[in-house]
């Protein structure tokens, strides 16, 4: 695992945005695995602002996300379509049809997953997959739990997540309790990875994924088994891991 330490939040949008810049720039058909949360806001407006200096070019870009609320409408503000389109897709000129997200509103949300992971396949799988992780070890929706789950799957999410992200809702009641998510053989599939923290919230639970043992109990500690992993984190996210 390569490590990119930074001084504060903003460092570590702006060296994430950049692996993502070269990414595009070595690879215009680039298929990108992307990811929601706060984390990542900087990393994108920053992506924006390359894209408006006329720097980036995402015409031929692919995007695939990696999970999306149970029941929420695309249209809805807090759904992770909704969040796309605001902090990213309506900014650059990437083409709509190649931005994949999850629909937690399908009629069939089994096959809706099973057809994601078959797509992702067919665009050949990921190159660079973004990833936060939550403060209960988290990738995407894959919640600490006593087994992996392998592929794209409706997943419960834990009284931890639903008491971080249920904030962002105007009632917590409103919040859904399951969500779609891509498992972690359809994150490991990528070429490459980026794993980005920020906050001092993320350092305890980043220390042991990334030097703990790997185990579903800490989803992110599968990371330590993939070929090419890349930590952007700022410096209160790496207070536990430079203090051991
Ligand atoms: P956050 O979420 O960026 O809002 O902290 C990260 C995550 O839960 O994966």
């Amino acid at each position: 695992m390569r490590i990119i330490p930074t001084d504060h939040r903003s460092e570590m949008g702006r060296e994430g945005a950049r692996l993502f810049a070269e990414q595009i720039r070595s690879k215009p058909d680039s298929v990108l695995g992307l990811a929601t949360g706060e984390t990542p806001r900087e990393l994108y407006a920053i992506l924006i602002e390359y894209f408006n200096k006329g720097e980036l070019d995402f015409s031929n870009i692919s995007t695939f996300n990696l999970d999306e609320y149970v029941g929420l409408p695309a249209d809805h503000n807090q759904s992770y379509n909704y969040y796309m389109h605001d902090a990213l897709f309506n900014h650059v000129n990437l083409q709509s049809d190649r931005c994949h997200v999850l629909d937690g509103t399908a009629p069939d949300l089994a096959a809706e997953c099973r057809a994601y992971d078959q797509l992702i396949q067919e665009y050949g799988g990921i190159d660079m997959q973004l990833l936060g992780i939550g403060v209960n070890g988290h990738i995407a929706f894959n919640e600490p739990a006593d087994q992996f789950i392998q592929w794209t799957h409706e997943a419960q999410l834990t009284p931890s997540t639903i008491a971080v992200n249920s904030q962002y809702f105007d009632t917590p009641e409103e919040m859904p309790t399951s969500a779609l998510t891509m498992g972690v053989n359809s994150i490991f599939q990528a070429d490459k990875i980026v794993l980005i923290a920020s906050g001092f919230s993320k350092a305890e639970i980043l220390e042991q994924a990334l030097f703990g043992p790997v185990t579903p109990e800490v989803p992110a500690s599968i990371l330590q088994m993939h070929k090419d992993v890349t930590l952007v984190a700022d410096a209160d996210a790496m207070s536990a891991i430079r203090r051991n």
